[in-house]
């Protein structure tokens, strides 16, 4: 039985930053509001970044730190909901930026903000019938292009940025453990697409969403755990998807979960969907919170409603 570990990380981040000042200009709200309901005290916003050129940057990081090549890769996943084209895929423009073989299996794939987590386990799971043994998972969002500036509940949470991992699959390492689910809700958290006769906006009930996180994340946390027959104390850091900070304290209270073991960023970067847990799993890397051969819990959450939960272990 094979299975994956992260060789490599990357994030890249748009140059403007938006603060909750800023945004207080626009819509009927405060620092000290948003600072004490989510732990956000800026974003960042593209200006002049497409969100295919915040993957590519985020794509090289990844392989510089894994020492990969484009032509070892067999895979490449670009979960988003915010992709430039329609058609092609982000995935088919990053084959071709980065140069990856013809073979290589590139598609986007829309999980929201589980997608990073659903990204490793389909990844796990083609690079099984692949030839090459490395996998590229891209998450690359422009919300600031589906946020409406006029609505405070949520406008507020939201930036931009991108955040990849490259992941080996070999027969040396254990499969990744992982839990997916899905509730089919359509109303807690959509953004209409073509034709839909409505701009296409973010619309989110945030209560709904704040009560299935703090119920779904915990379940998700025991069902990974015991599928690993592991505890919380196994697990080195917790990368959780970075939507509020007092999801997480709820989170980590429930699940007795010490705060040092648990990375957050949001302050700086806001929820970025998909790349909100790809950018906090660099983040945590890069600050040297996470080192070969230790485990990450990566736990998210999001539209449709989505849960997503891996136990990553570093190469
Ligand atoms: O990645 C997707 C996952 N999304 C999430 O995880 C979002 C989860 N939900 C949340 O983070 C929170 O629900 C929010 C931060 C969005 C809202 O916080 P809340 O504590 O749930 O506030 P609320 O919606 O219950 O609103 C409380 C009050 C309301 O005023 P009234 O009706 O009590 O007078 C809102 O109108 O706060 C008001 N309010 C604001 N006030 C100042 C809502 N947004 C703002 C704001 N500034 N930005």
């Amino acid at each position: 039985m094979s299975g994956i570990r992260i060789r490599g990380t990357g994030c890249s981040l748009p140059r403007q930053t938006v603060t909750n000042q800023d945004l207080s200009r626009m819509v009927e709200t405060s620092d000290e509001w948003i600072y004490a309901r989510t732990g956000i005290r800026e974003r960042r916003r593209c200006v002049e970044e497409s969100q295919c050129e915040l993957a590519l940057n985020a794509a090289r990081a990844a392989l510089e730190m894994a020492g990969a090549s484009p032509a070892d890769i067999g895979v490449c996943l670009v979960p988003t909901i915010t992709p430039d084209y329609i058609t092609p895929s982000t995935a088919c423009m990053l084959q071709k930026e980065l140069g990856m073989p013809e073979d290589t299996v590139c598609f986007d794939l829309s999980a929201a903000c589980s997608g990073f987590v659903f990204g490793l386990h389909t990844a796990q799971a083609l690079l099984a019938y692949s030839r090459r043994k490395y996998g590229l998972i891209v998450c690359s969002e422009v919300l600031s292009r589906i946020t409406d500036y006029t609505d405070r509940g949520t406008c507020i949470l939201f930036g931009d940025g991108a955040g990849a991992a490259v992941v080996e699959y070999s027969d040396r390492y254990a499969p990744m453990p992982s839990v997916l689910g899905a509730r089919g809700d359509r109303e807690s958290l959509y953004a209409p697409g073509i034709d839909r006769g409505e701009p296409p906006v973010l619309h989110m009930g945030g209560t709904q969403v704040f009560k299935f996180a703090v119920e779904t994340v915990p379940e998700c946390i025991r069902a990974l755990l015991d599928r690993a027959g592991l505890t919380p104390e196994d697990v080195d850091q917790f990368v959780f998807h970075q939507a509020n900070r007092r999801i997480l304290e709820r989170v980590m209270k429930k699940m007795g979960i010490p705060e040092e073991k648990v990375w957050m960023n949001m302050e700086h970067y806001g929820n970025v969907s998909s790349a909100s847990t790809a950018i906090a799993l660099d983040d945590a890397v890069r600050a040297g919170r996470l080192a070969p051969g230790q485990k990450a819990l990566c736990c998210a959450f999001g539209g449709g409603l989505t849960w997503a939960g891996a136990l990553v272990e570093l190469a």
